[in-house]
């Protein structure tokens, strides 16, 4: 167990169960940026997730990032696609010629093989489903919830639920005005301690109890 309250840099949070980690922990790559408390859960090994999870991530060539808020929970085998995987399909040819061989490459530079659709970026307290895939060029608004096995390839607003493939909108999580409070409230920035204190409405859907 770990014996600091609350402290976002342990990699397994749960004692004895290395099938979630906290994924700040584990990330490596600088153009992946993960908020604390972001959990990643994977039947087999979750620490392996900047290697199976995100995928044709060349960041050198493309300065693409994938940022994840903080509090999101990511379910196992959740994928992120990069850019890397977008084959150009205004050229001719979308075979990328100058990847697979140096006789290959011309005067073009090889980030010109892909288009480019820009980051992936979640907001804060995201639920993503078993096996849902994000797209470049997302972003996921604070609260939303990705099905299982959706396919995100278009933005998702806050607190929406989408599922799909495409993913499309199922509903809203809450009507309108609560979620234009929720989003000035921001209750993920809340030092840990404020967080255990307004737990039990966290855990409950009515936003007049959440107290300082
Ligand atoms: C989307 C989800 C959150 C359910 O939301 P909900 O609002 O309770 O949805 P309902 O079950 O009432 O279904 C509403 C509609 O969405 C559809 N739907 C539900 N889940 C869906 C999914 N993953 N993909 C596509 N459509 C989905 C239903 O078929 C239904 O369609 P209809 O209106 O045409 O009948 C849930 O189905 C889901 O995918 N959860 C993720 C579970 C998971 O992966 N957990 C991982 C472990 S943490």
């Amino acid at each position: 167990m770990n014996d600091i309250p609350y402290d976002p840099n342990t990699r397994f949070p749960r004692p004895n169960d290395p099938t979630i980690c906290y994924l700040k922990s584990v990330v490596t790559k600088p153009n992946i940026v993960i908020g604390d408390y972001t959990f990643y859960h994977d039947f087999e090994d979750p620490t392996q997730f900047e290697r199976r999870n995100v995928l044709y991530h060349y960041p050198t060539c493309n300065h693409d990032r994938l940022v994840i808020g903080r509090f999101c929970s990511i379910a196992c085998g959740a994928k992120f696609i990069l850019n890397g995987a977008n084959h150009r399909l205004d050229a001719i040819s979308t075979y990328p010629f100058p990847v697979l061989a140096d006789a290959w490459c011309d005067a073009t530079p090889v980030a010109q093989a892909w288009t480019n659709k820009g980051d992936i970026t979640i907001g804060n307290d995201v639920w993503i489903g078993f096996e849902a895939v994000v797209l470049a060029g997302v972003s996921i608004g604070d609260g939303a919830v990705i099905g299982t096995r959706a396919v995100v390839t278009k933005d998702v607003p806050p607190y929406a639920i989408v599922g799909g493939v495409p993913a499309r909108l199922i509903r809203k999580r809450f009507d309108d005005a609560t979620i234009e409070r929720l989003l000035k409230l921001r209750w993920w920035d809340w030092p840990p301690e404020r967080i255990a204190k307004n737990l039990c409405w966290l855990r409950q859907g009515d936003i007049e109890h959440l107290r300082a």
